[in-house]
């Protein structure tokens, strides 16, 4: 699920790829894979604990492309424009509109961004959202936007996609997640 989400950032070899809310590097692998040694990752993470993991991650790996930057990603001075954008179960940032308009800011003209995460399915559905509340509950601040967890990022790009899953799908993955593609 997490690699047909990168899939949809189209990236190429030598592209710059910003990993908001990178957490503890869990996507750097499948972005490595697409984007080669000449790309460049950036992870942008504001717990100290989990960019300390991320940086870990890069050591071992021996990778020389990844720039990680602790901060907010309201308050991040990206220093390259991006050709995408990649928020892998980022609900927090999602729902925080000076974040995403700082990310969008810094792609190019037409660059990719791609978003992955848990949704509310409808209410009769009870099981499948009473495990995405468990699973989620000690990953978010809010369950705010649970609905439509991508409504503050389609108001900022020109064509957004949404897929979502009710029920489990060989494509997607298990009920109650959702990617959406957008362009800038
Ligand atoms: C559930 S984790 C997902 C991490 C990673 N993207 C993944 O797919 O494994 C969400 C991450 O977003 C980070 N985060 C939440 N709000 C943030 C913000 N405003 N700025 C930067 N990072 C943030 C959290 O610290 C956490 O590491």
């Amino acid at each position: 699920m997490s690699e047909r989400c990168i899939a949809s950032l189209r990236l190429t070899t030598g592209d710059t790829a910003l990993d908001v809310g990178c957490g503890a590097g869990r996507s750097f692998a499948e972005l490595e894979n697409r984007i080669g040694a000449k790309g460049t990752i950036i992870g942008i993470e504001q717990s100290p604990e989990q960019l300390a993991a991320a940086r870990a991650l890069v050591e071992r790996c021996g990778w020389s492309n990844v720039l990680l930057i602790n901060t907010p990603v309201e308050d991040a001075e990206i220093p390259f424009v991006a050709d995408a954008a990649l928020f892998s179960f980022t609900h927090d940032i999602m729902r925080t509109p000076s974040a995403l308009r700082n990310v969008i800011e810094d792609l190019k003209p037409g660059g990719r961004i791609a978003a992955i995460g848990v949704k509310w399915t409808p209410w009769w559905h009870l099981i499948t959202n009473w495990r995405t509340w468990r699973g989620s509950k000690d990953f978010v601040t809010t369950f705010e936007g649970f609905n439509k967890p991508w409504s503050h990022l389609e108001n900022l790009v020109s064509s957004l996609e949404v897929e979502c899953t009710t029920a489990p799908t060989p494509v997607i993955g298990r009920p109650g997640l959702y990617i959406a593609a957008a362009e800038k």
